[in-house]
């Protein structure tokens, strides 16, 4: 497909983001396609959780326009925001749960806030989205009675909940030991596949980028430096780019951070073309 065939769930046009003197998104433009799954990459710092609360218009850009569904949703009102969150999903970074509301109350929560289903209906939905997670039957327990993995899954029902057009995942894979964090991704995708839904997932777990991804977005020193198919982005030369996919222990890692990931400075040479 060329580019101007592909739809685009989103799309980014020269956004510019700081924070004080801090420029976290520093004009970046990038396409997000519907019906895809996109990772969006990068060292801890990056912007990436800025770049979803820009998308969900939690934040405002300084400059730029962000299209969902072509609708620019930087000059939306408020009222009109709360209709566009109807189109998402969002599985936040530590699952985000209520933790006085039951599981079942927490993935109530949004067809309660958005819909005037009756509650039967709704209590149908929640079972059907806890199976759907491979959680049945567990809607009256209590956030603080599961396991770190079980929260994700029960944060996906939940995000599942309205059946949303894009479903947004920050770090899906953070805080789990290895293979609880190949479950959840294996997760993501079997979901991917029930859905028609455009996936876009935020993470530095590499093995798994490319497992669930269609479409890579690199974000690096305030920019998009590359954005394209798995397979472009995995064949590409662009020495940042390499480094980060490489998984070579001899990689350096980034002081400041202490988490592990991938210090980039030193290997940053230029922009790519985005594909
Ligand atoms: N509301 C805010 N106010 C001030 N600084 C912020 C705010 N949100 C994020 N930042 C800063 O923006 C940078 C990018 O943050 P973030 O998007 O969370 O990075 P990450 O790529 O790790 O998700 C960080 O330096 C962070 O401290
Ligand atoms: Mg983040």
């Amino acid at each position: 497909m060329t580019e101007t065939q592909i739809e685009h769930a989103v799309e980014f046009r020269n956004v510019t983001k700081a924070f004080g003197k801090l420029v976290v998104l520093n004009n970046v433009s990038c396409q997000l396609p519907k019906g895809r799954t996109t990772v969006i990459v990068g060292p801890s710092g990056t912007g990436k959780s800025v770049f979803l609360k820009l998308l969900v218009g939690l934040l405002k850009p300084d400059s730029g326009t962000i299209l969902v569904d072509g609708q620019d949703i930087t000059r939306m009102s408020q009222q009109e925001l709360f209709e566009l969150r109807k189109k998402f999903g969002m599985l936040f970074q530590d699952g985000a749960l209520f933790d006085s509301l039951t599981v079942g109350d927490n993935i109530a929560f949004p067809l309660r806030q958005h819909t005037r289903k009756k509650n039967k209906e709704i209590m149908q939905i929640v079972a059907q989205k806890l199976e759907q997670v491979g959680l049945p039957g567990i809607e009256g327990k209590l956030p603080s009675e599961l396991s770190g993995g079980m929260r994700k899954r029960v944060g996906l029902a939940r995000a599942l909940a309205l059946n949303p057009e894009i479903i947004l995942f920050d770090e899906p894979n953070s805080g789990l030991d290895p293979v609880m964090s190949d479950a959840i991704d294996k997760l993501i995708i079997k979901t991917k596949h029930l859905t028609n839904s455009t996936f876009i997932v935020i993470s530095h777990d590499i093995p798994g980028t490319f497992q669930i991804a269609d479409y890579i977005v690199m974000l690096y020193k305030s920019k998009v430096i590359a954005s394209g198919k798995v397979k472009d982005i995995q064949d590409s030369e662009h020495p940042v780019l390499k480094r980060f996919f490489a998984r070579d222990s001899e990689m350096p890692i980034d002081p400041d951070h202490g988490t592990g990931q991938l210090d980039l400075r030193p290997y940053y040479t230029g922009q790519l073309q985005g594909g």
